[in-house]
């Protein structure tokens, strides 16, 4: 590291024993690493999510799961509805089959960025990340915020996703040896309250001085991104279907398959519309079905329109046992709906005039 790296990231530092924020899943700065576990478990988390949104999910595993081998031997399905809400399920079916794997392996995590990256379901960052804040290895960690910081700090004008090889360059290049994870994390502090995404704080910021994109006048433009595509949007259908069983209201519920989307979450049964169905598709039963109207959800690659039908009645014998289960309306919150269809439920409750 030259000379002005070694200024910059001791003044991040500096900031950082000052402003760090409170988390959770964190030791104090400069104090001796949290549980690996902790770590893990809130970068899994923490990708695609927020800050906000993860606090309580954090709290709930770790209070029902507080070791890895604790979280290895819950069922698929308890981890699953625990999930539900915090979106890319894929995430949740990963974080299981990691924490067995570590479970299998007497239930320590290994102590590099190779010997995490290893393991099902790490990547990159999450390797690094792990390896930099739990073992305080040297290791580079780049996230969305850091991109932001670094590409504004160097004025780097070549768009992303292209231009992310030159910003893993360029926070290898001022990424200390000594509190690597602390570094890490006062990046992503930064970008997270001063060098934000719409009104960076430069007069607060403790790089001001390091940073060229402060300099241009204009430090908003950085990262430059490429223009967005649109995302395609796609249509479906959904079928709430209601009895009472014992005498009380029941809904039918289904276990998407575990592969492909929100796989393996409890779910509505639906016409298939992660499989590009136009959402004519037929039902699970002849009907007659209600129209509930629609509920929106975007994901990554596409955004979903679902026409929600509902069927209230006693013509229910051609459901398989095996394909589903009734669920009780008065538990319907405790399901583990993923947001989609939280929201299809919802609205159906609302059309039929039941309680939400
Ligand atoms: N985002 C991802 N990892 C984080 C962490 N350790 N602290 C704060 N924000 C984060």
């Amino acid at each position: 590291m030259d000379a002005s790296s070694d200024a910059l990231s001791s003044a991040l530092l500096d900031w950082y024993d000052a402003h760090a924020r409170d988390l959770p899943w964190r030791s104090p700065p400069g104090a001796p690493p949290p549980d690996p576990y902790r770590v893990w478990l809130s970068e899994v988390m923490l990708q695609q999510t927020t800050v906000a949104a993860v606090k309580a999910y954090f709290a709930e595993f770790t209070r029902r799961w507080p070791t890895v081998k604790a979280l290895a031997a819950a069922s698929d399905a308890e981890v699953m509805a625990a999930w539900a809400g915090l979106g890319y399920y894929a995430r949740a079916r990963n974080l299981l089959a990691c924490a067995r794997e570590v479970a299998a392996q007497g239930g320590t995590f290994p102590d590099t960025e190779e010997g995490l990256r290893a393991l099902p379901g790490l990547g990159a960052y999450t390797a690094a990340a792990v390896a930099a804040i739990a073992f305080e290895r040297r290791a580079v960690v780049v996230d969305a915020n850091v991109e932001r910081v670094v590409a504004r700090l160097f004025a780097l004008d070549a768009p992303l996703p292209g231009g992310r090889t030159e910003i893993r360059e360029k926070v290898d290049a001022i990424t200390p040896e000594a509190r690597s994870g602390d570094f890490a994390q006062a990046m992503m502090d930064l970008g997270a309250t001063v060098c934000t995404s719409r009104a960076p704080r430069c007069l607060l910021c403790p790089l001001s001085p390091h940073c060229r994109g402060r300099t241009t006048g204009e430090p908003e433009r950085f990262p430059v991104k490429a223009p967005k595509k649109t995302k395609p949007a796609r249509n479906g259908r959904a079928f709430w279907i209601e009895r009472e069983v014992d005498g009380e209201g029941h809904v039918w519920l289904v276990r998407r398959p575990g592969k492909g989307m929100l796989g393996g979450m409890r779910a509505l049964p639906d016409d298939g519309w992660s499989a590009r169905a136009d959402g004519s598709g037929e039902g699970p039963l002849a009907g007659p079905w209600e129209s509930a109207g629609k509920v929106g959800h975007v994901f990554t690659h596409f955004s979903l329109s679902l026409n929600l039908s509902v069927y209230l009645g006693n013509q229910c014998d051609s459901l398989a046992q095996e394909t589903g289960e009734w669920w009780p309306l008065d538990r319907i919150e405790d399901a583990g709906l993923p947001t989609l269809f939280a929201k299809a439920a919802r609205l159906a409750l609302a059309e039929t005039g039941e309680e939400a």
